[in-house]
């Protein structure tokens, strides 16, 4: 009795000195696992009188009840200090300062096609568009422009292995929006077009935003006004333009519109004309009935007035620094 006592005592001792989980376990095996001291306490019960066996064995089971009680508390105790250290390592300090994300905003080319789509709109315009792969009936020969004309010549066309090509020119929605709906027509029809050139002015994809205005009596003095009206509205001050008689295939006459920028420079926007006879035609338009007019303007060319910017590239690099300027 006097030893169950004893061992009891160092046992208990032995548990509340274990500082973590496995120790603790490598003491309740050293007390009650297979060969641990009151097991074997238990076992040499056998070599004791029937008298004292009872007493001894009743002795033997409290104390182990008693260290058992014991390892389960330290057990849980130091569950509880691992947690806790857990929590301080992986603590957040919620007063350090976070990443900022950063807002996006629209490209300039993209904010310069909804001001023109808005001020066409206005003007009682609707907006069209056609495919940008485009076949050479509706982006040539439609528009006045038959095979070996010299005027295929100025377009540096990009041509498909299957005889279809890329559109130099939003110039083919006239054909699809005419055949499609007929005269009288009144519509806009901006998206990208592209031609094997590159330069300070030009990129090998560029947008540029096509009318047509299709009605009877309908004047070169007309196009003029619109064209004056719309580029004092999109600069939002009176510029100074400058209409150059040109030459296109499908216009007649024709004229080139630059504005001025910077002192004695002159940057072309627009090719623009009266809708060649030629061109009524092949749309199924009666052009004894109907006349109108048409231009083609470049987007990033407008856009490079109105935001200063001089080398039209530069909305091509996606310079974020460059394109956050317009946010
Ligand atoms: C044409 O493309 C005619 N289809 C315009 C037209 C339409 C005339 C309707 C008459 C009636 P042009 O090749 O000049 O014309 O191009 C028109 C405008 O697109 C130019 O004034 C210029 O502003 C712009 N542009 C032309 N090439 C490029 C290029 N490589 N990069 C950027 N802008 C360009
Ligand atoms: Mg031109």
């Amino acid at each position: 009795m006097k030893k169950i006592a004893e061992i009891l005592k160092t046992s208990l001792q032995e548990v509340h000195k274990a500082s973590d989980i496995n120790s603790l376990d490598s003491v309740r095996v050293m007390y009650v696992g297979k060969k641990g001291k009151f097991t074997s306490s238990l076992r040499s019960l056998g070599s004791l009188s029937d008298k004292e066996r009872p007493a001894a064995g009743e002795e033997i089971n409290k104390a182990k009840s008693t260290f058992m009680k014991a390892v389960s508390l330290r057990k849980a105790e130091l569950e509880t200090i691992a947690l806790e250290e857990i929590l301080k390592q992986n603590s957040i300090d919620v007063t350090l300062d976070g990443y900022a994300s950063s807002r996006g905003g629209r490209h300039p080319i993209s904010l310069a096609r909804l001001r023109i789509e808005e001020i066409f709109k206005d003007a009682g315009y609707e907006i069209k568009s056609g495919p940008e792969i485009e076949d050479d009936f509706h982006n040539f020969t439609a528009l006045n422009i038959p095979d070996n004309h010299p005027a295929r010549a100025m377009h540096d066309t990009f041509y498909l292995n299957n005889g279809n090509l890329l559109r130099t020119h939003t110039s083919p929605v006239q054909i699809r929006s005419l055949l499609l709906q007929g005269a009288p027509i009144r519509i806009i029809a901006p998206g990208r077009v592209y031609r094997c050139d590159s330069d300070q002015t030009h990129t090998p994809m560029f947008h540029q935003v096509e009318g047509l205005v299709i009605d009877k009596g309908v004047s070169f003095a007309n196009l003029k006004a619109v064209l004056h009206e719309f580029v004092a509205c999109f600069f939002g001050k009176e510029v100074e333009l400058r209409f150059r008689p040109s030459y296109f295939p499908f216009t007649e006459p024709s004229a080139e519109v630059d504005v001025l920028w910077g002192k004695d420079k002159w940057l072309e926007i627009l090719g623009c004309g009266m809708v060649h006879p030629n061109v009524l035609i092949n749309a199924g338009v009666d052009p004894e009935i109907y006349s109108g007019y048409a231009f083609g303007m470049g987007i990033e060319r407008l856009a490079m007035l109105k935001y200063q910017v001089d080398d039209l590239r530069v909305f091509f690099e996606n310079d974020i620094s460059f394109l956050r300027q317009f946010n």
